[in-house]
């Protein structure tokens, strides 16, 4: 909680994370564990108490009409905290699969707890960010927020507490933005039909990611980063059987193994959005992200660290 010595105003402040799924996207949904990361690049939230609430977005105005009000005002219920000026700066493309709705989530549920005074649980701010997402996502399994909360590798199973999994070294990740994004609610109803259509041929998908997912934590754990990329690239495969990738994704990812990465794959809901490539080090990474560039796609980079938990106050 801050003060601010000019205007005497109480302020509350909080920070989150970007995520990137390595496994287990929309399998997740049908309760396979997931492995996730949470990115440095999230959302800066800064609340000042107001008679009613007002939010600005990377400095412009929201209109009242707009969704992010019915999202605070659920927040605000949840925490009990009266009516605010938000200011939110989020340094992610914005709907692009890299979790920048449960970044605002979070980073404000955070801003919420330092203004009233509150030390907000991790159990806390999960619940009160997953209130605000449900606005935007129907029943989101979670895994986004649990990766904006944590700065680092978690393994996340619906229903469960997000589990820290240690990293024996740095991961390079190169993403690109591989076409519009698409609506994840639509994404995740698809892959439901496809499970319907036939449910026998489904199972055999979701086990295949469950065995990638729990593969793929072992390797990151013991430093096998080539295994990782070709478990990855397995991952995406499958993904594509059910009908997420597109010919943007395609491309993206052909490049990405073509410039040197390890693997690659696509990262949140699919039907665009965004590219995940995993690097072996930080010059193979700018090979692709050159790469990218030269084929006019928009990207990126991030790592994830191995031991965050000191850093980010985690216990
Ligand atoms: O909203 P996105 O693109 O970050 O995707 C979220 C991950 C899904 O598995 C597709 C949906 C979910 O609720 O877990």
């Amino acid at each position: 909680m801050n003060s601010g010595s000019s205007t005497q105003e109480t302020r509350g402040d909080g920070r989150a994370f970007g995520k990137v799924i390595l496994f287990g996207e929309h399998a997740v949904v049908y309760g396979v564990p997931a492995i996730a990361a949470g990115i440095s690049t999230g959302a800066q939230a800064t609340a000042i108490l107001r008679e009613e609430d007002r939010i600005r977005v990377n400095g412009v105005q929201l209109e009242p009409s707009h969704e992010l009000y019915r999202a605070l005002g659920v927040l605000r219920e949840h925490l009990d905290v009266p009516p605010v000026d938000l200011e939110l700066i989020v340094d992610l493309p914005l709907g692009a699969g890299l979790g920048s709705s449960a970044a605002m989530a979070v980073s404000s549920a955070r801003a919420l707890g330092d203004l009233c005074g509150r030390q907000l649980s991790q159990r806390d701010v999960f619940f009160a960010a997953q209130a605000w997402e449900k606005v935007f996502h129907g029943n989101p399994s979670g895994i986004d927020v649990a990766a904006a909360c944590s700065m680092g590798l978690i393994v996340f199973t619906k229903g469960e507490t997000p589990e820290p999994t240690p990293l024996a070294q740095p991961l390079h990740l190169a993403i690109a933005q591989a076409g519009p994004p698409a609506s994840t609610r639509l994404m995740v109803e698809g892959v439901a039909r496809i499970r319907e259509r036939n449910p026998v041929q489904f199972e055999k998908s979701l086990a295949a990611i469950a065995s990638l997912s729990e593969n793929g934590r072992l390797l990151l754990r013991q430093g096998d980063l080539q295994a990782v990329g070709k478990l990855m690239d397995l991952n995406q495969m499958l993904l594509a059987g059910w009908m997420l990738s597109t010919e943007e994704i395609e491309t993206a990812c052909a490049c990405a193994r073509d410039a040197g990465a390890l693997g690659a794959k696509l990262t949140g809901a699919g039907g665009g959005g965004s590219v995940l490539a995993l690097c072996e080090t930080d010059q193979a990474r700018k090979r692709v992200l050159a790469r990218w560039e030269s084929e006019k796609i928009a990207c990126f980079s991030a790592d994830v660290e191995v031991d965050w938990s000191k850093e980010h106050g985690h216990s």
